[in-house]
């Protein structure tokens, strides 16, 4: 699956977005390392703090599933501009992604493509509970 389809899939799904509060869908598709498609939108709550974003939708999906490893993601809205992943979906990509895992932001029209170790540099990551690691 090449990064326009997967963008595609991402914007088909935009509309299930429950967004009353902000208004902003947004929608978002991953590619499983086993090639399988899963899609996720954001879901708001009334207290705001319990909303789920698109991309941590998709990405819980395929765990659930079994899906442990994720090629790349795909992430629209209906924003005017090419909505970026927060910095608690970058650190969740990194829990399942590879350092050079694609992202992918864009529209109908054009996209946009980033590592994900450009967004979240130097970060925190599984490798880091290993014991040899530990200073005490
Ligand atoms: N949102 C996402 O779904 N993904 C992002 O990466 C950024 C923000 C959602 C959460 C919330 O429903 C709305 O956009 C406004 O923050």
């Amino acid at each position: 699956m090449d990064k326009r389809a997967l963008l595609d899939a991402a914007i088909a799904v935009c509309k299930m977005a429950y967004a009353p509060y902000s208004k902003i869908t947004v929608g978002a598709a991953l590619l499983t390392a086993d090639g399988q498609l899963y899609t996720g939108v954001n879901i708001e709550n009334a207290s705001f703090g319990a909303t789920n974003c698109a991309e941590r939708t998709a990405i819980f999906k395929a765990v659930a599933d079994g899906h442990r490893k994720i090629k790349a993601i795909a992430v629209t809205s209906n924003l005017k501009d090419f909505i970026m992943p927060c910095g608690i979906c970058r650190q969740v990509l990194v829990e399942f992604g590879d350092p050079a895992m694609e992202i992918i932001m864009g529209d109908c029209e054009d996209y946009v493509v980033y590592r994900l170790d450009e967004l979240l540099p130097n970060s925190f990551k599984p490798t880091d509970f290993r014991g040899e690691k530990r200073h005490v």
